[in-house]
């Protein structure tokens, strides 16, 4: 049964999806069974591997909500086969915007992602959890479902405003829906070692979260940011690229946790 990390951080634009497709693909490369799960509804899990998503009939929405409607859509039947070799992905489209909505009257509504993946869940070695800028619904059903949180914390201001927040959502997940729920590990995302901020920062997050830091930063790197409009990640797109390099060497390091089975970073 393959581990789950939930990919995490409800504030946005810290390099969630960078880091999920990136270490994803890189897990694949090393044939890794991994799967991607795109659980936010701007979809830039699903774009960024290249799928078009104004052609998608079906999508993880239909997956955890038409069970409650009565039409429901088993999650093989919406997996798709990336361009990466061992990658799959199951997609998001806009539809999962009402979400939220349509899961909020429903009973065992926070576990319903974990119920539905159960039965792919053995196909695969790895998988991770793309969630949005948010703590709702569709987020606490990622950490329900998930071994371990995957934390990117953005190298600027604020960086640590909201994680209070974001730990008591873990503590609660894990006392009341989830007691196996772990940390995987904090990485530090757009790293700009010339600037002062950065460093700090870094400096910060370390002495806050000390060894759940995973020693792999992110450096700020523009092919990090140019590969989702070439439809791949960017460790195809720019293996040579310090970004791309950083996230196959932050997946080593995952994928060594979670094979040593290893607490350390709880
Ligand atoms: N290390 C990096 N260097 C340069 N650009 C980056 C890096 N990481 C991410 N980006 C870019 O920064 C933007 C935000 O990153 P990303 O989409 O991964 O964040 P996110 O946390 O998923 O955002 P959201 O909360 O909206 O889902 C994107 O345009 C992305 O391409
Ligand atoms: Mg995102």
């Amino acid at each position: 049964m393959g581990t789950c990390l939930a990919v995490i951080n409800q504030k946005g634009g810290v390099g969630k999806t960078t880091t999920a497709v990136n270490v994803a693909a890189a897990a694949a490369s090393r044939g890794v069974r991994t799967l991607l799960i795109d659980l936010d509804a701007q979809g830039n899990a699903t774009s960024g591997l290249g799928i078009d998503r104004s052609e998608l009939r079906q999508c993880i929405y239909d997956v955890l909500v038409g069970a409650i409607e009565g039409a429901g859509v088993p999650a093989e039947d919406v997996l798709i086969t990336s361009s990466v070799p061992h990658l799959d992905l199951i997609p998001a489209t806009i539809n999962l915007a009402s979400a939220d909505l349509s899961l909020a009257s429903q009973i065992a509504r926070e576990t319903r992602l974990r119920d539905c993946i159960e039965s792919v869940r053995r196909d695969y070695d790895l998988i991770l959890i793309d969630t949005a800028p948010s703590l709702g619904i569709l987020t606490v059903n990622s950490l329900v479902a998930a071994n371990a949180a995957l934390i990117p914390i953005q190298c600027e201001y604020y960086a640590l405003e909201g994680l209070s927040q974001l730990m008591r959502v873990l503590e609660l997940v894990q006392r009341n829906l989830n007691p196996a729920l772990r940390i995987q590990g904090v990485v530090l995302t757009m790293y700009d070692g010339r600037t002062t901020l950065s460093r700090d920062v870094a400096a910060e997050v370390r002495k806050h979260f000390a060894s759940r830091v995973f020693n792999t930063t992110i450096p700020r790197n523009v092919r990090l940011a140019e590969a989702p409009s070439h439809g791949v990640p960017a460790t195809v797109y720019a293996p040579g690229s310090s970004g791309a390099r950083a996230y196959v060497e932050l997946c080593r390091e995952v994928l060594d946790d979670v094979q040593k089975g290893t607490r350390a970073r709880t």
